[in-house]
């Protein structure tokens, strides 16, 4: 029977399930995060499910040479060098679609709580400090008809700009390396444009790019000089597209008026002038954490690995392996 490793705290019922293909070592309450420890937890293990956080790279591969399935519960991968698992014969697979509407909801929800100032006028309420109504307190931004940025348009940014296009009457813009399908476009009623073209006339921009060294800090200060001083600026994509230093700056000057952040450069740790500024709603990375969703998506990475390991009825097919040549060359 082959052994794995759960990486991240875990439902019970999935534990479960994969106990009953394998012996199961799970960490408990506490994710494993360091490469020392993880190297040490998977001697001898031949899968393990994990989520964004630890880097899986040759390093890695090569301290652990029973490792044979690699399965994040997470639809970015970021922290995975495909290349190197693949060329060790190491099949990696994420966890797409099962979260597209749901993080498509946080994304759309934090985007209104930063134009509607949600948090700052409920930390407003919290201190005692609300003593009259006033025809300007915490009057922020209209979402319903404003123009709607998107950057990156995949299945995420898809959803969001739908929800924008038909709930909210919102004129959607949006920049992606590659344009969708004209009859995409049309039914979405969203409009390529180039990216300071995006920066410039958006009134709500969305961050739904995945991270890699191409996008890293894709937003930065003479990006974010490039919007309007009313304009918000959500992200839901990952640390490091924006360069939240430059954000911080931007908010403190109010070059633009406010930010919705559920991702961060070095998360869990944020930088201490977003912590200080006023005009930032902050969650820590839960845009897909609806239970449903979680479960899902924890039920997607275990399906991943017990057919990578030959077990199951998809035994050999994992539903969403990324390297699924590496199963034939076996
Ligand atoms: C969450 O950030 C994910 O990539 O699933």
């Amino acid at each position: 029977m082959h052994s794995v490793l759960i990486t991240i705290p875990m439902f019970d019922a999935v534990i479960e399930r994969l106990r009953s293909h394998f012996e199961v070592e799970t960490c408990g309450e506490r994710a494993i995060e360091t490469p020392d420890e993880l190297a040490a937890r998977l001697q001898g293990k031949a899968g393990m499910l994990v989520a964004g956080t630890p880097r899986v790279d040759a390093a890695l591969l090569q301290a652990c040479p029973d490792l044979r399935a690699v399965c994040s519960m997470a639809v970015g991968f970021n922290n995975i060098d495909l290349a190197a698992c693949t060329a060790r014969g190491v099949l990696f697979s994420n966890a797409p679609d099962v979260l597209t509407e749901t993080t498509a909801d946080f994304g759309f929800a934090l985007m209104m709580a930063t134009a509607r100032r949600i948090s700052e006028s409920e930390h407003f309420l919290r201190a005692g400090q609300w003593t009259q109504w006033r025809y300007d307190l915490f009057a922020g931004a209209d979402v319903h008809g404003a123009t709607l940025g998107v950057l990156g348009m995949g299945r995420i940014g898809q959803a969001i700009a739908r929800r924008g296009a038909l709930g909210f009457g919102m004129p959607v813009l949006y920049h992606n390396r590659s344009r969708l399908d004209g009859a995409i476009e049309t039914q979405l009623g969203a409009r390529w444009v180039d990216k300071a073209t995006l920066l410039r006339e958006c009134d709500h921009l969305v961050i739904v790019v995945p991270y890699s060294a191409a996008s890293h800090h894709l937003v930065g200060a003479a990006d974010l000089a490039l919007m309007k001083p009313t304009a918000t600026l959500t992200n839901i994509a990952r640390g490091g597209v924006v360069d939240d230093a430059a954000l911080a700056q931007a908010l403190r000057d109010r070059r633009i008026a406010a930010a919705g952040l559920d991702v961060f450069e070095g998360e869990p740790a944020v930088h201490p002038q977003l912590l200080s500024v006023r005009n930032v709603v902050l969650t820590p990375h839960i845009a897909s954490a609806s239970l449903p969703t979680r479960r899902a998506m924890a039920e997607l990475a275990a399906d991943n690995l017990i057919a990578a390991l030959g077990r199951g009825p998809q035994a050999g097919r994992p539903p969403t392996a990324l390297n699924p040549q590496v199963l034939a060359a076996r």
